[in-house]
């Protein structure tokens, strides 16, 4: 079995992952509890909500990632976590499960970064991902670019200065009245397709500022105006909307996302600048996190990728939102370096970390 068998678990926001992955990078099972219906119902996540979401699910998400992969606690080689950042109140609830697992089973822990596993999942879907690479992380909490030098060595290029790009797509998505419960980005996307990307000419955010940093408050306030502007009424659900509104908002979408998107590529051409000049061997540009996922997204950057030269990598879009393979895989990279911490004592009764 590749020499050890390792559990990953993922509680840092509102979703519960468990997966079992062999040391040698394949996935034997893996388990996911969302709570997309809380999220609808309450607009975002509640922490004190999440956490009760968390600790109803996650004994049964962490014997079914074993059940699909046939193992035993007793069987793996170490457990990882995911330890931040997130909300606390959710992480407490994967980290005790992970403590207690190590501590019956006398096994080394891994603490991961939730970052880190986003960057680093593309190395088990995708073969030839060697270090110094640099990392897009798109999600709808963050919005960074890194250049990942080894395990544990990222160099920060640019980070988000107010909110993610996956935020501004849910809050666009929210004042566009579309159905949120497969996500406000997938709808967002979707009904882009409909419309008129150079309807409405919004401002690419942040064109002069001479860094690799990213701000999407303004463009969410823009899309906001226009909506005003033309008196749509986003009470009414999409579905229920006459065609001249449908096509309105179809063209929002479309025009938002353009946008959205020529930043993203904007900050990434020139951090891959800046990045070769700090380590001319990278080659490629991964990209990862919930908003990965998109086509547009996709397609933009691999065309900014191909112009200097470089390979675009995306995990598949099962693992590009929060799972617990990439936690456990996360866990691996630090285990395969000898980079763990000592099981639990036996007689612990505190849950904290
Ligand atoms: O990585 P993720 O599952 O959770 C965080 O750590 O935030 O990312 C979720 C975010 C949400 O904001 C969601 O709307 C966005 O990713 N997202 C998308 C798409 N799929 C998910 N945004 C745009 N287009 C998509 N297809
Ligand atoms: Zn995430």
């Amino acid at each position: 079995r590749g020499g050890g068998l390792v559990l990953g678990i993922e509680t840092s926001c509102d979703d519960t992952g468990a997966a079992v992955v062999t040391t040698d990078g394949r996935i034997l099972g893996e388990a996911l509890a969302s709570q997309a219906d809380l999220l609808v119902q309450w607009g975002g996540v509640v922490p004190n909500l999440a956490q009760d979401a968390h600790a109803k699910a996650i004994d049964r998400v962490v014997a079914e990632a074993l059940a699909k992969a046939n193992v035993q606690e007793g069987d793996l080689s170490a457990v990882a976590v995911t330890i931040g950042p997130g909300l606390s109140m959710c992480l407490r609830v994967g980290v005790s499960k992970a403590r207690e697992i190590a501590r019956v089973h006398r096994l080394p822990m891994v603490g991961v970064h939730h970052m880190e596993a986003h960057a680093l999942v593309v190395r088990l879907t995708e073969k030839g991902v060697e270090f110094p690479f640099v990392v897009l992380l798109v999600s709808g909490g963050h919005n960074l670019l890194l250049l990942a030098q080894d395990v544990g060595q990222y160099t920060q290029l640019g980070t988000t200065v107010d909110d993610a790009i996956g935020e501004a797509y849910d809050k666009t998505a929210r004042l566009l009245g579309l159905d949120l419960k497969r996500g406000g980005g997938p709808a967002l996307e979707q009904l882009a397709l409909e419309g008129d990307a150079n309807a409405f000419n919004f401002s690419v955010p942040m064109r002069h500022r001479q860094n690799c940093n990213f701000s999407y408050a303004g463009l969410k306030n823009q899309v906001r105006m226009a909506i005003a502007s033309k008196s749509i009424n986003a009470e009414v659900p999409l579905a229920e909307a006459d065609p001249e509104d449908r096509r309105l908002r179809a063209d929002l979408a479309a025009s938002f996302q353009r946008v959205a998107v020529l930043h993203l590529e904007d900050r990434c051409r020139r951090a891959l600048e800046w990045a070769r000049k700090i380590n001319p061997s990278v080659q490629c540009l991964v990209v990862s996190g919930g908003v990965a996922s998109n086509q547009l997204v996709r397609s933009r950057l691999n065309y900014i990728s191909q112009e200097v030269g470089l390979r675009l990598v995306c995990p598949p879009p099962r693992l590009c939102t929060d799972n617990g393979v990439m936690v456990a895989w996360a866990g691996i990279e630090h285990y395969n370096r000898g980079m763990t911490q000592p099981p639990p004592p036996i007689d612990e009764t505190s849950d904290c970390w």
